[in-house]
């Protein structure tokens, strides 16, 4: 049971973190698109659609399974998970920021540069590095 959990977990894992890599990027795209263009209304559906079918799903998932494994696996006293949880913490928090972004762009009133978009795009990649080599690694 253990391990089809955790094969769940990080096939839940690819679809998050694949929204989490793309959604940012379809941001950079939208900031050059003219506020009520065709192109700027497909964005929204893009990143609408992404969002809610794929990113928020694949979180759940995600929490659901790695908590399961952390409560059968009995790791919550493990210090690598405290670590894990920390940075899976902050993805999660940049999530909401992403949920925010879409709605900001959906209402027409996207405030943030490209250059915004492109520099927080980095911060999914760093935080899944940490989170890997934490459970991966288990340094302490
Ligand atoms: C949402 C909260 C999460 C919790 C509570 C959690 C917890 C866990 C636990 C307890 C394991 C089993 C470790 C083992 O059997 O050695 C595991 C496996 C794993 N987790 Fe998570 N995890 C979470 C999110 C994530 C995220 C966001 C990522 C990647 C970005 C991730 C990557 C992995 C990987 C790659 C494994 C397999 C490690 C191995 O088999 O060596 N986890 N997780």
């Amino acid at each position: 049971m253990y391990e089809w959990i955790k094969a769940l977990h990080i096939i839940a894992i690819i679809a998050w973190m694949a929204g989490m890599l793309y959604l940012p990027r379809l941001f950079v795209y939208h900031c050059e698109a003219e506020t009520g263009s065709k192109q700027s209304e497909t964005f929204k559906v893009m990143e609408r659609r992404l969002l809610k079918a794929i990113v928020n799903p694949a979180m759940i998932v995600t929490w659901l399974a790695g908590l399961y494994l952390a409560w059968a696996g009995h790791w919550f006293s493990a210090g690598w998970l405290h670590g894990k949880l920390f940075l899976v913490l902050a993805l999660s928090g940049v999530h909401g920021f992403f949920s925010r972004y879409v709605k900001d762009f959906a209402a027409d009133r996207n405030q943030r540069s490209h250059k915004f978009y492109r520099i927080i795009n980095e911060v999914p990649t760093v935080l899944m590095v940490g989170i890997v080599i934490l459970v991966v690694i288990k340094p302490f």
